[in-house]
């Protein structure tokens, strides 16, 4: 269900979040002022994942969403994707027993094919064995892109057609989200990019078109539950509109 919701929030209301989208960014920053080697501040992202987590599982969050591996990061150097490749799988390992005891449930987006047979059983498993969790839905992308997956829905919408199950000119927007991968799933009320970078960088191109941006100078090791909570803070001063006026939506909320 990832329609839009003009009652879903109001002025200033001190709302959460139902989604959290974050590019965590700025690891090789982080490496590189201390001299260090920029695999070393994936190593060291890895503790600001937990500790994301953590603070939406707490808070009630349903869903996070974070941006691990873009479909353009094959183009870094391949020891740097040798690195995150084996980080993934260490982190799946060492983690999903603990993120199934605190009821979360694992989900992985974006193409995968390009992934070592290995990685993708660990993934499976651990998707397998978190299905049922009824916390926090923590989605990581992973070989994912916005445009990869605004295209793999649309051959398959037009697979559709072609079989002659549905007519070009009635496509609607619910049509088209049943094959997006985040499917079923709230749309990202909050995005969070660190590092000071203010882009989108193909991330959820589609489902991105009302969320709520915060962008942050601190890079993404050095994330803490302060900017964590300024972000919610940020959150929960904006007033969402959805095309609605400011007026229209102050009297929706008094009604
Ligand atoms: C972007 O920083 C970060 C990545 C491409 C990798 C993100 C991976 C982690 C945080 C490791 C752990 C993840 C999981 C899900 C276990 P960058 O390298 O682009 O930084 P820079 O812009 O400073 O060079």
């Amino acid at each position: 269900m990832s329609t839009v919701n003009p009652h879903q929030n109001g002025l200033g209301a001190a709302s959460l979040p139902h989604h959290i989208a974050i590019i965590m960014d700025g690891n090789g920053r982080w490496a590189k002022r201390k001299h260090l080697p920029r695999t070393a501040g994936h190593h060291a992202g890895v503790e600001s994942v937990r500790l994301v987590v953590e603070a939406c599982a707490k808070r009630g969050i349903e869903v996070l969403t974070l941006f691990a591996f873009g479909k353009e990061n094959w183009q870094r150097p391949v020891q740097e994707v040798g690195y995150l490749m084996e980080l993934f799988l260490k982190a799946l390992e060492s983690e999903v027993k603990k993120l199934h005891q605190n009821n979360v449930k694992l989900q992985f987006i974006g193409d995968c094919s390009a992934l070592s047979d290995k990685l993708k059983t660990s993934m499976a498993q651990s998707n397998a064995l978190t299905a049922s969790n009824t916390g926090l839905v923590l989605n990581i992308a992973v070989d994912y892109s916005g445009r990869w997956d605004i295209l793999q829905a649309s051959k398959r919408l037009a697979k559709q057609v072609e079989a002659g199950q549905l007519k070009a000119d009635t496509i609607s927007s619910a049509d088209f989200e049943q094959y997006l991968c985040l499917h079923g799933l709230p749309e990202p009320d909050l995005f969070i990019r660190t590092s000071g970078e203010q882009r989108i960088s193909n991330f959820l191109l589609w489902q991105l078109a009302y969320t709520e941006l915060y962008f942050t100078d601190v890079l993404w090791p050095d994330l803490t539950e302060e900017i964590i909570e300024e972000a919610l803070i940020f959150y929960s001063n904006r007033q969402r509109r959805f095309g609605f006026t400011g007026e229209q939506m102050e009297s929706q909320q008094s009604a």
